[in-house]
Protein backbone atom coordinates (compact mmCIF):
# COMPACT_ATOMS: atom_id res chain seq x y z
CA UNK A 1 0.00 0.00 0.00
CA UNK A 2 1.81 3.52 -1.10
CA UNK A 3 1.62 5.88 1.80
CA UNK A 4 -0.65 8.43 2.60
CA UNK A 5 1.61 10.85 2.45
CA UNK A 6 1.26 14.07 -0.53
CA UNK A 7 4.09 14.36 -2.71
CA UNK A 8 6.83 17.45 -2.80
CA UNK A 9 8.23 18.04 -6.31
CA UNK A 10 11.39 19.25 -6.53
CA UNK A 11 11.33 22.67 -7.97
CA UNK A 12 11.99 23.52 -11.31
CA UNK A 13 14.58 23.56 -13.34
CA UNK A 14 15.71 20.07 -12.40
CA UNK A 15 19.12 19.40 -12.09
CA UNK A 16 19.10 15.70 -12.85
CA UNK A 17 18.41 15.80 -16.28
CA UNK A 18 20.73 13.59 -18.85
CA UNK A 19 20.79 15.95 -21.84
CA UNK A 20 23.19 13.63 -23.73
CA UNK A 21 20.68 11.36 -23.77
CA UNK A 22 18.12 13.61 -24.65
CA UNK A 23 20.10 14.96 -27.96
CA UNK A 24 18.26 12.99 -30.68
CA UNK A 25 14.72 12.98 -29.59
CA UNK A 26 15.32 16.62 -29.19
CA UNK A 27 16.25 16.85 -32.53
CA UNK A 28 13.79 15.29 -34.06
CA UNK A 29 10.83 16.50 -32.65
CA UNK A 30 12.42 20.07 -33.43
CA UNK A 31 12.55 19.02 -36.97
CA UNK A 32 9.36 17.88 -36.96
CA UNK A 33 7.38 20.46 -35.18
CA UNK A 34 9.06 22.97 -37.73
CA UNK A 35 8.17 21.25 -40.31
CA UNK A 36 4.19 21.27 -38.98
CA UNK A 37 4.63 25.41 -38.50
CA UNK A 38 5.71 25.44 -42.28
CA UNK A 39 2.26 23.98 -43.44
CA UNK A 40 0.12 25.91 -40.59
CA UNK A 41 2.37 29.14 -41.75
CA UNK A 42 1.37 28.24 -45.85
CA UNK A 43 -2.06 28.12 -44.72
CA UNK A 44 -4.50 30.93 -46.51
CA UNK A 45 -7.50 30.72 -43.38
CA UNK A 46 -5.74 28.47 -40.52
CA UNK A 47 -8.80 29.43 -38.06
CA UNK A 48 -11.29 28.05 -40.50
CA UNK A 49 -9.37 24.75 -42.02
CA UNK A 50 -8.27 23.82 -38.72
CA UNK A 51 -11.43 24.50 -36.95
CA UNK A 52 -12.72 20.64 -36.91
CA UNK A 53 -9.30 19.37 -35.85
CA UNK A 54 -9.41 22.05 -32.74
CA UNK A 55 -12.98 20.28 -31.72
CA UNK A 56 -11.31 16.57 -32.54
CA UNK A 57 -8.69 17.98 -30.19
CA UNK A 58 -11.32 18.68 -27.29
CA UNK A 59 -12.71 15.62 -28.20
CA UNK A 60 -9.64 13.78 -27.60
CA UNK A 61 -8.13 15.04 -24.80
CA UNK A 62 -11.75 15.38 -22.51
CA UNK A 63 -11.25 11.55 -24.02
CA UNK A 64 -8.58 10.48 -22.13
CA UNK A 65 -10.12 11.62 -18.99
CA UNK A 66 -12.84 9.02 -19.78
CA UNK A 67 -15.51 11.31 -22.23
CA UNK A 68 -17.10 8.65 -24.97
CA UNK A 69 -18.72 11.51 -26.92
CA UNK A 70 -17.07 11.57 -30.52
CA UNK A 71 -16.46 14.48 -33.13
CA UNK A 72 -19.64 13.59 -34.88
CA UNK A 73 -22.00 13.33 -31.53
CA UNK A 74 -20.29 16.89 -30.97
CA UNK A 75 -21.05 18.21 -34.03
CA UNK A 76 -24.40 16.66 -35.01
CA UNK A 77 -25.16 17.77 -31.23
CA UNK A 78 -23.99 21.96 -32.41
CA UNK A 79 -26.38 21.21 -35.47
CA UNK A 80 -29.33 20.89 -33.07
CA UNK A 81 -29.44 17.28 -32.78
CA UNK A 82 -30.46 15.92 -28.80
CA UNK A 83 -27.79 14.13 -27.27
CA UNK A 84 -28.47 10.26 -26.92
CA UNK A 85 -28.08 10.53 -23.11
CA UNK A 86 -28.03 12.98 -20.24
CA UNK A 87 -24.71 11.64 -19.93
CA UNK A 88 -23.26 11.90 -23.31
CA UNK A 89 -24.32 15.48 -23.09
CA UNK A 90 -22.55 16.15 -20.30
CA UNK A 91 -19.79 14.99 -22.25
CA UNK A 92 -20.54 17.25 -24.96
CA UNK A 93 -20.82 20.10 -23.44
CA UNK A 94 -17.51 19.48 -21.30
CA UNK A 95 -16.19 19.60 -25.40
CA UNK A 96 -17.81 22.53 -26.24
CA UNK A 97 -16.36 24.12 -23.33
CA UNK A 98 -12.58 23.24 -23.82
CA UNK A 99 -12.94 24.19 -27.05
CA UNK A 100 -13.98 27.71 -26.09
CA UNK A 101 -11.25 27.94 -23.76
CA UNK A 102 -8.90 27.18 -26.44
CA UNK A 103 -10.18 29.45 -28.49
CA UNK A 104 -10.33 32.32 -25.72
CA UNK A 105 -6.79 31.15 -25.16
CA UNK A 106 -6.08 31.98 -28.74
CA UNK A 107 -6.85 35.45 -28.59
CA UNK A 108 -5.51 36.51 -25.46
CA UNK A 109 -2.39 35.58 -26.82
CA UNK A 110 -2.55 37.83 -29.21
CA UNK A 111 -1.70 40.56 -26.61
CA UNK A 112 -0.90 38.92 -23.75
CA UNK A 113 1.70 36.39 -22.34
CA UNK A 114 0.69 32.66 -20.82
CA UNK A 115 0.51 33.20 -17.58
CA UNK A 116 -0.87 31.33 -14.36
CA UNK A 117 -3.76 34.06 -14.49
CA UNK A 118 -4.53 33.04 -17.98
CA UNK A 119 -4.69 29.90 -17.17
CA UNK A 120 -7.04 29.87 -14.11
CA UNK A 121 -9.45 32.08 -16.56
CA UNK A 122 -9.41 28.90 -19.24
CA UNK A 123 -10.37 26.19 -15.91
CA UNK A 124 -13.61 28.31 -15.21
CA UNK A 125 -14.44 27.95 -19.08
CA UNK A 126 -14.41 25.11 -18.75
CA UNK A 127 -15.82 23.67 -15.94
CA UNK A 128 -18.66 25.87 -16.55
CA UNK A 129 -21.93 24.72 -15.81
CA UNK A 130 -20.50 20.90 -16.01
CA UNK A 131 -19.86 18.35 -13.56
CA UNK A 132 -17.26 20.26 -12.63
CA UNK A 133 -18.93 23.11 -11.26
CA UNK A 134 -19.15 22.07 -7.54
CA UNK A 135 -15.32 22.03 -7.96
CA UNK A 136 -14.41 25.55 -7.45
CA UNK A 137 -13.73 26.63 -11.07
CA UNK A 138 -10.69 28.94 -12.03
CA UNK A 139 -10.23 28.46 -8.37
CA UNK A 140 -6.89 27.27 -6.69
CA UNK A 141 -8.16 24.27 -5.05
CA UNK A 142 -7.76 24.62 -0.97
CA UNK A 143 -8.48 20.90 -0.20
CA UNK A 144 -6.34 17.50 -0.41
CA UNK A 145 -6.89 16.11 -3.70
CA UNK A 146 -5.35 12.01 -4.79
CA UNK A 147 -4.91 10.66 -8.12
CA UNK A 148 -6.87 6.75 -8.18
CA UNK A 149 -9.92 4.89 -9.62
CA UNK A 150 -12.73 7.04 -8.79
CA UNK A 151 -13.98 7.30 -5.96
CA UNK A 152 -11.10 5.49 -4.24
CA UNK A 153 -10.50 6.44 -0.85
CA UNK A 154 -6.57 8.52 -0.22
CA UNK A 155 -5.35 4.69 1.61
CA UNK A 156 -5.63 3.69 -1.81
CA UNK A 157 -4.60 6.36 -4.50
CA UNK A 158 -1.54 6.46 -7.00
CA UNK A 159 -0.56 9.45 -6.25
CA UNK A 160 -1.03 12.07 -3.61
CA UNK A 161 -0.53 15.16 -5.35
CA UNK A 162 1.08 18.54 -2.96
CA UNK A 163 -0.92 19.88 0.29
CA UNK A 164 -2.57 23.31 -0.85
CA UNK A 165 -0.60 25.11 1.61
CA UNK A 166 2.31 24.15 -0.98
CA UNK A 167 0.68 25.36 -3.97
CA UNK A 168 1.99 29.26 -4.14
CA UNK A 169 5.56 28.63 -3.99
CA UNK A 170 5.24 25.62 -6.45
CA UNK A 171 2.83 27.61 -9.15
CA UNK A 172 5.09 31.05 -8.69
CA UNK A 173 8.26 28.55 -9.32
CA UNK A 174 6.73 26.59 -12.26
CA UNK A 175 5.27 29.98 -13.95
CA UNK A 176 9.06 31.74 -13.28
CA UNK A 177 10.62 28.53 -15.27
CA UNK A 178 8.60 29.00 -18.06
CA UNK A 179 8.63 32.52 -18.41
CA UNK A 180 12.62 32.12 -18.13
CA UNK A 181 15.04 30.23 -20.82
CA UNK A 182 15.72 26.97 -20.39
CA UNK A 183 18.77 25.19 -22.78
CA UNK A 184 15.78 23.40 -25.41
CA UNK A 185 12.22 24.65 -25.05
CA UNK A 186 10.80 21.28 -25.97
CA UNK A 187 12.39 19.97 -22.89
CA UNK A 188 10.74 22.93 -21.07
CA UNK A 189 7.24 22.17 -22.00
CA UNK A 190 7.84 18.40 -21.22
CA UNK A 191 9.18 19.44 -17.23
CA UNK A 192 6.09 21.87 -16.88
CA UNK A 193 3.51 19.46 -18.51
CA UNK A 194 5.05 16.93 -15.66
CA UNK A 195 5.25 19.48 -12.76
CA UNK A 196 1.88 21.07 -13.51
CA UNK A 197 0.09 17.65 -13.44
CA UNK A 198 2.16 16.55 -9.77
CA UNK A 199 1.64 19.87 -8.95
CA UNK A 200 -2.34 19.36 -9.67
CA UNK A 201 -2.90 22.92 -8.47
CA UNK A 202 -7.13 22.86 -9.38
CA UNK A 203 -9.89 20.38 -7.91
CA UNK A 204 -10.48 18.73 -11.35
CA UNK A 205 -9.62 19.42 -15.08
CA UNK A 206 -5.88 19.18 -14.26
CA UNK A 207 -5.13 16.80 -17.00
CA UNK A 208 -7.11 18.91 -19.86
CA UNK A 209 -5.37 22.23 -18.83
CA UNK A 210 -2.47 20.58 -18.56
CA UNK A 211 -2.53 19.80 -22.18
CA UNK A 212 -4.23 22.85 -23.03
CA UNK A 213 -0.85 23.92 -21.93
CA UNK A 214 0.89 22.27 -25.25
CA UNK A 215 -0.33 24.56 -28.19
CA UNK A 216 -0.16 27.91 -25.96
CA UNK A 217 3.38 27.68 -24.52
CA UNK A 218 4.50 26.44 -28.44
CA UNK A 219 3.23 30.05 -29.50
CA UNK A 220 4.04 32.01 -26.45
CA UNK A 221 8.01 30.98 -27.34
CA UNK A 222 6.92 31.55 -31.21
CA UNK A 223 7.67 27.84 -32.11
CA UNK A 224 4.74 27.80 -33.72
CA UNK A 225 3.33 30.56 -35.57
CA UNK A 226 -0.38 30.24 -34.58
CA UNK A 227 -1.81 28.39 -31.09
CA UNK A 228 -2.52 25.33 -33.40
CA UNK A 229 -1.10 22.13 -32.17
CA UNK A 230 -2.23 19.18 -31.21
CA UNK A 231 -1.05 16.34 -28.74
CA UNK A 232 -4.14 14.63 -26.85
CA UNK A 233 -4.33 11.97 -29.97
CA UNK A 234 -1.09 10.72 -28.87
CA UNK A 235 -1.57 10.66 -25.34
CA UNK A 236 -4.60 8.89 -26.01
CA UNK A 237 -3.27 6.28 -27.91
CA UNK A 238 -0.76 5.73 -25.43
CA UNK A 239 -2.14 6.34 -22.32
CA UNK A 240 -1.32 3.21 -20.41
CA UNK A 241 2.01 4.77 -20.82
CA UNK A 242 1.17 8.14 -20.50
CA UNK A 243 0.33 7.78 -17.28
CA UNK A 244 2.71 5.25 -15.59
CA UNK A 245 5.55 7.79 -16.94
CA UNK A 246 3.83 10.19 -14.84
CA UNK A 247 3.41 8.39 -11.86
CA UNK A 248 7.08 7.28 -11.69
CA UNK A 249 7.78 11.00 -11.29
CA UNK A 250 8.79 10.57 -8.05
CA UNK A 251 12.26 9.13 -8.92
CA UNK A 252 15.25 11.29 -10.40
CA UNK A 253 15.32 9.09 -13.20
CA UNK A 254 11.97 9.01 -14.68
CA UNK A 255 11.90 12.23 -15.63
CA UNK A 256 14.72 11.42 -18.31
CA UNK A 257 12.50 8.84 -19.50
CA UNK A 258 9.41 10.86 -19.25
CA UNK A 259 11.01 13.65 -21.33
CA UNK A 260 11.87 11.37 -24.08
CA UNK A 261 8.39 9.96 -24.05
CA UNK A 262 7.21 13.38 -24.39
CA UNK A 263 9.52 14.60 -27.17
CA UNK A 264 8.31 11.08 -28.93
CA UNK A 265 4.93 12.29 -28.86
CA UNK A 266 5.34 15.80 -30.32
CA UNK A 267 7.25 14.76 -33.10
CA UNK A 268 5.38 11.71 -34.11
CA UNK A 269 1.67 14.18 -33.45
CA UNK A 270 3.71 16.99 -35.54
CA UNK A 271 4.30 14.42 -38.85
CA UNK A 272 0.30 13.28 -37.94
CA UNK A 273 -1.09 16.70 -37.84
CA UNK A 274 0.98 18.24 -40.84
CA UNK A 275 -0.28 15.22 -42.85
CA UNK A 276 -4.23 15.56 -41.45
CA UNK A 277 -3.50 19.59 -42.47
CA UNK A 278 -1.95 18.67 -45.83
CA UNK A 279 -5.29 16.43 -46.52
CA UNK A 280 -7.72 18.84 -45.06
CA UNK A 281 -6.14 21.73 -47.17
CA UNK A 282 -6.52 19.46 -50.17
CA UNK A 283 -9.95 18.83 -49.80
CA UNK A 284 -10.41 22.09 -49.66
CA UNK A 285 -8.94 23.18 -53.27
CA UNK A 286 -11.02 20.53 -54.41
CA UNK A 287 -14.24 20.99 -53.16
CA UNK A 288 -13.95 24.50 -53.77
CA UNK A 289 -13.20 24.00 -57.44
CA UNK A 290 -16.27 21.40 -57.52
CA UNK A 291 -18.87 23.55 -55.92
CA UNK A 292 -17.76 26.41 -58.22
CA UNK A 293 -18.34 24.20 -61.43
CA UNK A 294 -21.80 22.96 -59.44
CA UNK A 295 -23.62 25.98 -58.64
CA UNK A 296 -21.96 28.40 -60.53
CA UNK A 297 -22.64 31.13 -57.36
CA UNK A 298 -21.22 33.93 -56.34
CA UNK A 299 -22.15 32.19 -52.91
CA UNK A 300 -20.23 28.86 -53.32
CA UNK A 301 -17.13 29.70 -51.47
CA UNK A 302 -18.67 31.66 -48.72
CA UNK A 303 -21.11 28.70 -48.52
CA UNK A 304 -17.84 26.06 -48.48
CA UNK A 305 -16.40 28.48 -45.56
CA UNK A 306 -19.63 28.04 -43.86
CA UNK A 307 -19.56 24.12 -43.97
CA UNK A 308 -15.94 23.90 -42.95
CA UNK A 309 -16.19 25.90 -39.72
CA UNK A 310 -19.67 23.83 -39.14
CA UNK A 311 -19.56 20.25 -41.15
CA UNK A 312 -22.46 18.86 -39.75
CA UNK A 313 -25.26 21.22 -39.91
CA UNK A 314 -29.50 22.17 -39.70
CA UNK A 315 -30.21 23.94 -43.17
CA UNK A 316 -32.52 26.04 -41.13
CA UNK A 317 -29.61 27.35 -39.24
CA UNK A 318 -27.90 28.74 -43.22
CA UNK A 319 -31.30 30.27 -44.17
CA UNK A 320 -30.83 32.60 -40.75
CA UNK A 321 -27.39 33.32 -41.86
CA UNK A 322 -26.91 37.04 -43.04
CA UNK A 323 -24.02 36.25 -44.53
CA UNK A 324 -25.71 33.55 -47.14
CA UNK A 325 -28.43 34.64 -49.76
CA UNK A 326 -32.11 34.12 -49.60
CA UNK A 327 -33.68 30.74 -48.14
CA UNK A 328 -34.49 29.43 -52.58
CA UNK A 329 -31.08 30.57 -53.55
CA UNK A 330 -29.28 28.13 -50.36
CA UNK A 331 -32.01 25.58 -50.80
CA UNK A 332 -30.74 25.16 -54.76
CA UNK A 333 -27.51 25.29 -53.98
CA UNK A 334 -27.54 22.70 -51.01
CA UNK A 335 -29.46 20.12 -53.23
CA UNK A 336 -27.02 20.18 -56.04
CA UNK A 337 -24.41 19.58 -53.41
CA UNK A 338 -26.05 16.80 -52.14
CA UNK A 339 -27.35 15.39 -55.14
CA UNK A 340 -23.31 15.39 -56.14
CA UNK A 341 -22.62 13.82 -53.07
CA UNK A 342 -20.53 16.03 -51.84
CA UNK A 343 -23.12 16.68 -48.69
CA UNK A 344 -24.66 13.77 -46.79
CA UNK A 345 -27.91 13.97 -45.29
CA UNK A 346 -28.04 12.59 -42.11
CA UNK A 347 -31.84 13.89 -41.36
CA UNK A 348 -34.36 14.54 -43.71
CA UNK A 349 -36.50 17.33 -42.66
CA UNK A 350 -39.92 16.48 -41.16
CA UNK A 351 -42.50 18.42 -39.30
CA UNK A 352 -40.83 21.34 -37.51
CA UNK A 353 -37.56 19.29 -37.50
CA UNK A 354 -35.24 20.56 -39.93
CA UNK A 355 -33.11 18.58 -42.32
CA UNK A 356 -29.69 18.36 -41.22
CA UNK A 357 -26.42 17.94 -43.53
CA UNK A 358 -22.60 16.74 -43.07
CA UNK A 359 -19.63 17.37 -45.52
CA UNK A 360 -19.06 14.00 -44.84
CA UNK A 361 -15.77 13.65 -46.04
CA UNK A 362 -13.98 16.43 -43.90
CA UNK A 363 -15.78 14.89 -40.81
CA UNK A 364 -14.20 11.46 -41.38
CA UNK A 365 -11.42 12.83 -42.47
CA UNK A 366 -10.96 14.67 -39.14
CA UNK A 367 -12.01 12.19 -37.14
CA UNK A 368 -10.06 9.34 -38.69
CA UNK A 369 -12.62 6.88 -39.64
CA UNK A 370 -16.11 6.61 -41.46
CA UNK A 371 -17.75 7.85 -38.84
CA UNK A 372 -20.87 10.02 -41.00
N1 LIG B 1 0.64 9.77 -10.93
C1 LIG B 1 0.37 10.93 -11.51
N2 LIG B 1 1.14 11.98 -11.27
C2 LIG B 1 0.89 13.16 -11.83
N3 LIG B 1 -0.13 13.39 -12.66
C3 LIG B 1 -0.93 12.39 -12.97
C4 LIG B 1 -0.73 11.10 -12.41
N4 LIG B 1 -1.69 10.29 -12.89
C5 LIG B 1 -2.44 11.06 -13.69
N5 LIG B 1 -2.00 12.31 -13.75
C6 LIG B 1 -2.57 13.46 -14.50
O1 LIG B 1 -3.76 13.83 -13.88
C7 LIG B 1 -4.79 14.00 -14.84
C8 LIG B 1 -6.14 13.79 -14.21
O2 LIG B 1 -6.43 14.86 -13.34
P1 LIG B 1 -7.83 15.62 -13.27
O3 LIG B 1 -8.94 14.66 -13.06
O4 LIG B 1 -7.73 16.79 -12.39
O5 LIG B 1 -7.88 16.20 -14.73
P2 LIG B 1 -9.05 16.12 -15.75
O6 LIG B 1 -8.75 17.04 -16.89
O7 LIG B 1 -10.36 16.24 -15.09
O8 LIG B 1 -8.87 14.65 -16.12
P3 LIG B 1 -8.12 13.98 -17.09
O9 LIG B 1 -7.17 13.26 -17.70
O10 LIG B 1 -8.64 12.89 -16.26
O11 LIG B 1 -8.71 14.75 -18.16
C9 LIG B 1 -4.41 13.03 -15.94
O12 LIG B 1 -4.90 13.38 -17.20
C10 LIG B 1 -2.89 13.12 -15.94
O13 LIG B 1 -2.48 14.21 -16.75
MG1 LIG C 1 -11.07 14.71 -13.82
Amino acid sequence: MPAVKPFLPKRLPRADLDWRALVPAIGRATRELARYDGILHGLPDPGLLLSPLTTQEAVLSSKIEGTQATLSDVLRFEAGEPASSGERGEDIREILNYRRALRAAERELKNNSLSLKLLGRLHAVLLDSVRGRDKTPGRIRRTRVWIGAPGAPIEAARFIPPLPARLPALLANLEAYWRGEELDPLVQLALIHAQFEIIHPFRDGNGRIGRMLVPLFLYDKKLLSRPMFYLSQYFEDHRAEYIVRLCALNGAQAWNAWTAFFLRAIAVQAEANGDKVRRILALYERLKAQAIALTRSQYAVPLLDRLFSQPIFASNDLFRDPRMPTKPVVTQLLRRLTDAGVLKQLREARGRRPQVLALAELVNLCEGKKAV
